[in-house]
């Protein structure tokens, strides 16, 4: 009897393989970082075949690390950093290029191409997006249009497309040899090619994009048996029965299963998402709207999103450009070596500014520098923007949804920093909640999974396995935070306009 469920996590920064017992506890974890390639300023990329590669060690890494063989694995899920994209032979499985990044900023010029016909919000209505270089659309564009005979071939239906999920679910199930060529909504809801409530891909829109609809992957629901891992490998015969995108997973293993629950991730960049119920709500306020999931046969739910580009890569910059500190979780103690920011704060518009702002043309700033300000003040300021980010995502959320958030969950990398937890809730004047289980993203994939195959039952037991580690609660007195806040938005503005 199989008495375990996996998850893979193919990240922006690490790939990680997981195994959860029934009550949602981690068995074990490995984990790899890949390289992070940057050809010019604003560009982003992956090796593909490193990240498929280090998939399968992790998986090879986390059975050893449990001491466990593969048929006592019930099954597999999938979760992802979503939007970056990959093309690929069908033949061989060899990439025509490397894999673009969310992050990556090269195709501002097809989207500002975009925006002059038909303005910002031109397939708000069906994608639940705002139209940007993070989805997948334009960089799928620019491969087509940089890389030489792609085009051609694309359209002869001799190349795929895929995000991470379709990547590495492809490779898992036999590659050139059968292997799926197969998505979920939640990931095809970050490419601007999907209609949120078809969720099928929207022929006008690949038309007007110039996106060969040959290359685009089946979209089948976030939980149900795919198919398996193939034989000879280390998961060799095991179930994949589960995809989400990295944050819609965190949402569901955060148990965020009610219109009205959110959580934020505090990863690479940060996402806070909102349970909206069975219908897409559409922002006016500069949040995104997405699939939060779709479990098998059951209605679809949808979430509002606010996405904050660079949050804890702004810590890993400091780290590996500054050399400011030797770790990161280092950057705590520095700003434990000051009381406040001494006026100084860091706006990292790195990628432009993502949600609420949406402004490509952005690049970031520190302000507020005197001779006072020293390295404890700025690894404060780095700290304080994540909270400031956030602050501006939940101001927009109360402003759509009309009703304040009185709690948020949390979970991620930076959650166990405690003193951007305690400054979080003081920002936000709502207590800040951490789970005994942080690594929500891989288990809210091990869900779907283990909800396809039987493992778990239904959204119960979920709700079940949540358990509160620490709360933080608001300590500022309102003024200061109200005064603080305003010269963050202040500090925002500078950043603008920045490139032509
Ligand atoms: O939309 C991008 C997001 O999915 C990336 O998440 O955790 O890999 O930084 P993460």
């Amino acid at each position: 009897m199989a008495s375990y469920v996996a998850a893979i996590d193919q990240g922006t920064t690490s790939t990680r393989c997981m195994i959860f017992d029934h009550s949602g506890q981690v068995v074990a974890v490995d984990q790899m970082e890949h390289r992070q390639i940057f050809p010019r300023a604003g560009w982003v990329e992956h090796e593909p075949a490193e990240i498929w590669s280090n998939t399968r060690q992790v998986c090879a890494g986390a059975l050893a690390k449990a001491d466990l063989v593969a048929s006592e694995i019930a099954a597999c899920g999938i979760t992802n950093q979503r939007e970056t994209t990959v093309v690929w032979e069908k033949d061989t499985g060899k990439p025509v290029y490397n894999a673009i990044v969310w992050q990556d900023t090269r195709t501002d010029e097809i989207v500002n191409r975009l925006a002059a016909e038909g303005g910002q919000n031109l397939f708000h209505q069906q994608t639940g997006l705002t139209l940007s270089p993070y989805f997948s659309a334009t960089k799928l564009r620019w491969i087509l249009d940089n890389v030489d005979g792609v085009r051609e071939r694309a359209e002869k239906g001799e190349l795929l497309f895929g995000n991470m999920d379709t990547w590495v679910l492809w490779n898992s199930t036999g590659g050139p040899d059968g292997g799926l060529h197969v998505t979920d909504p939640t990931n095809a809801s970050r490419t601007l090619l999907m209609d949120l409530r078809s969720l099928q891909w929207d022929p006008d829109i690949c038309r007007e994009i110039g996106i060969p609809m040959a290359m685009l992957p089946e979209i089948r629901s976030s939980s149900e048996v795919y198919g398996r891992f193939r034989e000879r490998g280390v998961f060799g015969g095991i179930p994949i029965a589960g995809i989400l995108g990295d944050q819609q997973a965190a949402t569901f293993g955060q148990a965020c299963l009610s219109p009205g629950e959110a959580k934020n991730t505090y990863g690479t960049g940060n996402f806070l998402l909102l349970n909206t119920g069975t219908e897409p709500v559409l922002s006016n306020n500069g949040l995104l709207t997405t699939v939060g999931y779709k479990i098998g046969t059951n209605e679809t739910v949808y979430c509002l999103e606010g996405s904050i580009a660079v949050t804890g890569s702004l810590v890993q910059w400091l780290r590996d450009n500054l050399g400011l500190i030797a770790t990161a979780p280092e950057i705590e103690q520095v700003a434990r070596s000051v009381d406040d920011n001494g006026g100084a704060y860091f706006v990292p518009a790195f990628s432009g500014l993502f949600a609420p702002h949406w402004r490509s043309d952005a690049r970031g700033a520190i302000v507020g520098l005197t001779r006072y300000v020293n390295r404890g003040h700025l690894a404060r300021a780095v700290l304080e923007a994540t909270a400031f980010q956030t602050r501006e995502i939940v101001e927009a959320m109360n402003a759509d949804s009309g009703v304040p958030l009185k709690s948020l969950k949390v979970d991620g990398g930076m959650v166990g920093n405690e003193l951007l937890m305690q400054f979080q809730a003081d920002i936000l004047g709502v207590p800040v909640i951490r789970p005994v289980v942080a690594e929500t993203t891989a288990l809210g994939a091990a869900y779907a999974a283990g909800l396809a195959v039987g493992f778990w039952e239904g959204e119960a037991d979920i709700r079940t396995n949540w358990a509160k580690d620490k709360q933080w609660d608001p300590a500022m007195p309102a003024d200061l935070r109200e005064r603080q806040y305003q010269q963050w938005q202040k500090a925002v503005t500078k950043t603008f306009g920045w490139v032509e």
